[in-house]
């Protein structure tokens, strides 16, 4: 998988104020489709993809497409052509939807007609506050942001986090319409979604990686779904309903959410 991947990290470690938060992450982003990094809460996803992104310090070894990215500060890294959705949306409440995307502009010639043909919303709420969208539609603004721009890889933090199920159907459809065009790595909880999307996926357990292959084989096998990220492969995240599994992640990864960091040995 290394030598075709777009994106790979090999080792990546990230300590903060003296936690160890990862200690040896290997992550390989597909050049096409649909990559998902999963794990329970607090395995190391969000810091992962902010090690990629230079947002935390982080040591070993992350190149992309064959360049050596991994002492690049953001700035530098965002300019090889990532484009990345975080966790929280990150929209500016106070700004309309229009200057959001103004904001978010780099290239001369913004992509304005593929991100109003992806999100039409966008258009037509144009002149509305972003704090006074539906969570959706902030989603769909964060992830029309990356879009704006001639990137090379889309990094979307958990983009179905809080939605309703219906709406997390639509980010789906979204999503597999964005990597038909530019490859994504998807960092998310909802199983059924990532069984309908994604190709690979890498695993993470207490800030390593625990398990990397093909998506869809990994949540057809019961007690590996079952040890990698606590739930059943079998009934829940086969659930042909999107919506089934995420409460069922959520519930199984609650317990394990606070132990992951290790204090640093003096
Ligand atoms: N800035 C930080 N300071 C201290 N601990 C942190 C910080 N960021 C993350 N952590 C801890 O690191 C672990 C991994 O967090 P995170 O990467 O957010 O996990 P995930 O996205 O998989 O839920 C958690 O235990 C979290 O509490
Ligand atoms: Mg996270």
């Amino acid at each position: 998988m290394t030598s075709e991947a777009l994106l790979s990290a090999r080792g990546l470690r990230v300590v903060i104020d003296g936690l160890h938060i990862l200690h040896g992450v290997d992550l390989d982003v597909a050049p096409t489709g649909v990559t998902a990094l999963l794990g329970r809460n607090g395995a190391g996803k969000t810091t992962t993809v902010k090690a990629v992104m230079g947002l935390v310090p982080r040591t070993g070894d992350i190149r992309f497409a064959g360049r050596d990215v991994g002492r690049l500060p953001t700035h530098a890294v965002v300019r090889q052509g990532i484009g990345y959705a975080p966790e929280d949306r990150g929209v500016f409440a106070g700004l309309t939807v229009a200057e959001n995307l103004r904001l978010a502009e780099r290239d001369a010639d913004p992509a304005y007609p593929f991100v109003y043909e992806l999100f039409p919303e966008l258009r037509s709420r144009g002149r509305q506050l972003a704090g006074t969208l539906s969570g959706g539609q902030q989603q769909m603004l964060a992830i029309g942001r990356t879009l704006l721009n001639a990137n090379r890889l889309i990094v979307a933090d958990e983009p179905t986090k809080g939605l309703a199920p219906k709406i997390v159907a639509e980010v789906a459809d979204v999503l597999a319409r964005v990597a038909e065009r530019v490859p994504v790595l998807l960092v998310e909880q909802n199983l059924a979604l990532v069984r309908r999307v994604a190709g690979t996926c890498t695993v993470l357990a207490d800030g390593r990686t625990a398990h990397q292959g093909d998506a869809a084989e990994l949540l057809a096998d019961e007690e590996a779904a079952r040890r990698l990220l606590g739930v059943g492969g079998g009934h829940p995240v086969a659930a042909s309903s999107i919506a089934t599994a995420a409460p069922a992640v959520a519930a199984a990864s609650a317990a394990t959410a606070t132990a992951t960091a290790t204090k640093e040995a003096p």
